[in-house]
């Protein structure tokens, strides 16, 4: 489908309520995050997953590298993603309504927990298919920053956050399609950490929309 077709069908307006509140507060969340280093909360109503699907099936994806990195640095990965979002894209409305959520969030606080202003600028889909690899343990760039946001469209999958590349000590991120997975990032409370965490266990074709904090090169 292409994009004029999903936006200039009629159909375009998003549903009034965009997103569930998670049973934590702001400061709940951070020290989970701290402690945890991934978390997944409760994000998008069930109306808006069903809106943002709709035009994540039409989406004009290509297939990711399969190798990333070598040697012991290696990452096995199998999925396919698309970036192109167009004006009109139903991805920017998440974007903007996301960021307006943290905006929210953050400014009553007295410490900020980043180490800039959380802006998301780097947005992603992707899908990865039922039998697939996923992607093996890895840390993201050192380019993300501040917080990782991953929201469960549709699909089931296994995210886990590890010790290391062997996936020694794997603790098993649970969560549901409409949940967003929180992931800390360099500049995240002062802190230079970024964990290995990977993805297996594709049983249900699964669709992720990434928000990050990329580092603009000065
Ligand atoms: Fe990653």
């Amino acid at each position: 489908m292409s994009e004029a077709a999903v936006t200039g069908d009629g159909h375009a307006c998003p549903p009034a309520v965009r997103f569930v509140e998670p049973k934590l507060n702001v400061v709940e969340m951070l020290d989970r995050i701290e402690r945890e280093d991934a978390i997944a909360v409760p994000a998008l109503t069930p109306d808006y997953r069903a809106w943002l699907l709709e035009e994540a099936y039409g989406a004009p994806f290509r297939e990711a590298r399969g190798v990333v990195g070598r040697g012991e640095r290696l990452v096995r990965q199998r999925m396919e993603v698309h970036d192109g979002f167009g004006p009109e894209s139903r991805f920017r409305d998440l974007t903007r309504q996301y960021q307006a959520v943290w905006d929210a969030r953050l400014a009553p606080l007295s410490d900020y927990p980043f180490e800039s202003r959380l802006v998301f600028n780097d947005m992603m889909l992707q899908v990865y298919q039922p039998g697939e690899t996923g992607i093996t343990p890895h840390m993201d760039r050192t380019a993300y920053r501040n917080l990782i946001c991953l929201f469960v469209l549709e699909g089931r999958g296994r995210f886990g956050v590890c010790e290391d590349r062997s996936g020694r000590g794997a603790r098993i991120i649970a969560h549901e399609p409409g949940d967003v997975v929180l992931t800390r990032a360099p500049g995240f409370r002062g802190s230079d950490h970024r964990p290995f965490h990977f993805l297996d266990r594709i049983t249900k074709r699964r669709y992720v929309f990434g928000l990050r904090q990329e580092q603009v090169q000065r």
